[in-house]
């Protein structure tokens, strides 16, 4: 349980909860490449850890799989491993059903999603190749409890969370763990994320509409990143399938789960096929 010398490649880890968890990994003796869109959030993190050799940083955009590959190169070339991919970089728009566009799926399943997907498939050959290592996804509570307006938001981090289940089991035997966190609310930059949005998704953007979407929450509010890097670390270190951070959505996703167990039809006769399906799945 120590992980002093290994190396961390985090995504979006420039700023907000990627920053929070490249300071605890740190702190932890581990050496961390910085990959973000943002040349000045970059300078930004890169001056708080001034005269630290095992800080290192690269502008990437997640969604250029060239770019990604080329990331991972460097990070192998600087620090000689990666031993933890922390897919963090993400962005939120919630337009309202009267004037969403394709442009706002797309912009966002291929940040949160996509993303995810080339960070993966970027640094899975090292992976495999150790025998060891650990990826971390950052969902989001509106990855598993249902929220109304964010439906582009949920399918990207829904998504994100079914993947990174499967990818866990498919992984384990092969000596790399996988988790997925859920942050509630942390104080960060989400809300500015339109900033972030590439020209290729812009063109359709009508221009009334709000930064932000309908019910922005008041400006640092939220969980420190800091404290939420801090849960992640030790959820990597304990090699957690979930990683849940704010306690108070406890009552609400016991309810959403009973709710969904309770939507069971009463006591079937379950033909025999089926069952025999049932045991492949679960061996
Ligand atoms: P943030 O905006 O402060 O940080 C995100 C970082 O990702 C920024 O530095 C940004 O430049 C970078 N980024 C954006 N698009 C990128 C791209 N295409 N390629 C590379 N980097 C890119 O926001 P925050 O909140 O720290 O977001 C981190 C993750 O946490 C996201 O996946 C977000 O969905 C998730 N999250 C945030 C919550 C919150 O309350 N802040 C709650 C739940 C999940």
């Amino acid at each position: 349980r120590d992980l002093t010398g290994k190396v961390a490649f985090v995504t979006g880890g420039a700023s907000g909860i990627g920053l929070g968890i490249v300071e605890a990994l740190v702190d932890r003796g581990v050496s961390v490449m910085i990959a973000d869109l943002r040349q000045d959030h970059l300078d930004e993190a890169a001056a708080r850890f001034e005269g630290t050799t095992t800080v290192a940083t690269v502008a990437v955009d997640v969604i250029d799989r060239d770019g990604m590959a080329a990331a991972a190169q460097r990070t192998l070339e600087v620090f000689g491993r990666c031993d933890i991919v922390v897919n963090n970089a993400g962005v939120g728009a919630n337009p309202s059903v009267d004037e969403v566009t394709y442009a706002d799926w797309d912009w966002v399943l291929s940040v949160n999603l996509g993303g995810t997907v080339n960070g993966i498939m970027s640094f899975l050959p090292t992976l495999l190749a150790q025998g060891e290592g650990h990826i971390v996804n950052t969902a989001s509570m509106a990855g598993i409890l249902p929220t109304a307006n964010n439906y582009i938001y949920a399918a990207s981090k829904y998504a994100v969370r079914g993947l990174s289940e499967s990818l866990r089991l498919t992984l384990a035997p092969r000596g790399i763990g996988v988790s997925v966190v859920f942050p509630g609310l942390t104080q960060s930059r989400m809300l500015q994320s339109e900033q972030n949005r590439q020209a290729q998704f812009r063109s359709e953007v009508p221009t009334s509409r709000p930064e932000g979407g309908p019910v922005a929450p008041p400006p640092n509010s939220g969980m420190h990143p800091r404290e939420l890097g801090e849960i992640v670390v030790r959820g990597i270190l304990d090699n957690q399938a979930n990683i849940l951070t704010h306690s108070e959505f406890r009552g609400e996703l016991e309810e959403h789960f009973a709710s969904v167990i309770a939507s069971f039809p009463p006591p079937q006769e379950i033909d025999p096929g089926r069952l025999m399906l049932e045991e492949a799945r679960r061996a």
